[in-house]
């Protein structure tokens, strides 16, 4: 009997490699943190309604939220942090759950079948890619200002209604689309996370499919009012 030589490749460990279900609760979780910004953030923007006063203390309430506590815009910076990581772990669980998808199939389909889940389920990637465009714009429009007419950083209010004024009807047509892009993300975003934290009956399913389509439609709804309602003039 010969004794088996051990090469140094037998000797290495297994690389260890995150299970599908882990990268599958990091997307849900991570995706409810981003869903409750959605929601706050829109209800924030809903003040606009309010009056323009109302909206600016609102844009500076946040930056004292947390004080005295902790210092001035401490509590923004942990949530802009916060949301920063939430997307890149967003992001790294799809990557990486895509990839292992397509080895699993090493061999695509030939003809790809029509009916293969629903609109939103096959525009995952590229909804992920526009909003992720959109954020970048929009930061750079309503908090930096650098690409705002006015980029008023004490009243956040002028900014957004110079943004949606009449003459500039091909931004207001920019956010709804994007907007629209976030409403088809967040149905199938919230229907998988349901389904992955959750109970997988046919009754279970129905109830995720219609509570993913009520949140969407309230936020698209509630984002959009804002934008259109400076274009009509119903906001000055
Ligand atoms: C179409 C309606 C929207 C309006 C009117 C709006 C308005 C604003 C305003 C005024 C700010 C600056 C707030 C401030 O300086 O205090 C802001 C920041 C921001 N918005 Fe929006 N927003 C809209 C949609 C969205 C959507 C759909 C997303 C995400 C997909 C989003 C994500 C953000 C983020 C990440 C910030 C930066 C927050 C920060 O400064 O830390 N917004 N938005």
């Amino acid at each position: 009997m010969t004794a088996e030589r051990v090469t140094p490749a037998k000797a290495a460990k297994p690389k260890k490699k995150a299970s599908s279900v882990a990268l599958k609760m990091l997307m849900a979780g991570t995706g409810t943190l981003l869903v409750l910004f959605l929601f706050a953030h829109m209800t924030g923007n809903l003040k606009i309604f309010v009056g323009t006063e109302a909206f600016d203390h609102y844009a500076h309430w946040l930056r004292e939220l947390g004080s005295p506590l902790l210092p001035r815009t401490w509590f923004l910076w942990i949530q802009r942090g916060g949301l920063t990581v939430a997307v890149l772990g967003h992001i790294f669980a799809a990557v990486v759950l895509a990839r292992r998808a397509r080895a699993a199939r090493p061999v695509r389909y030939a003809h790809r079948p029509k009916v293969q889940g629903s609109y939103a389920a096959r525009t995952m990637r590229w909804g992920g890619v526009i909003i992720l465009l959109f954020v970048v714009f929009h930061i750079l429009d309503l908090t930096t200002g650098t690409v705002n007419p006015v980029g008023d950083g004490q009243h956040p209010s002028a900014n957004v209604l110079a943004d949606f004024a009449p003459g500039r009807w091909y931004v207001t047509l920019f956010y709804a689309l994007a907007v629209v892009a976030v409403g088809f993300h967040l149905r199938h975003g919230i229907f998988s996370a349901l389904r992955t934290l959750g109970q997988q009956s046919a009754r279970g399913e129905r109830i995720a499919k219609a509570v993913a389509l009520a949140l969407s439609i309230v936020l698209v709804a509630g984002y959009l009012s804002v934008p259109f309602a400076v274009l009509t003039g119903l906001v000055k």
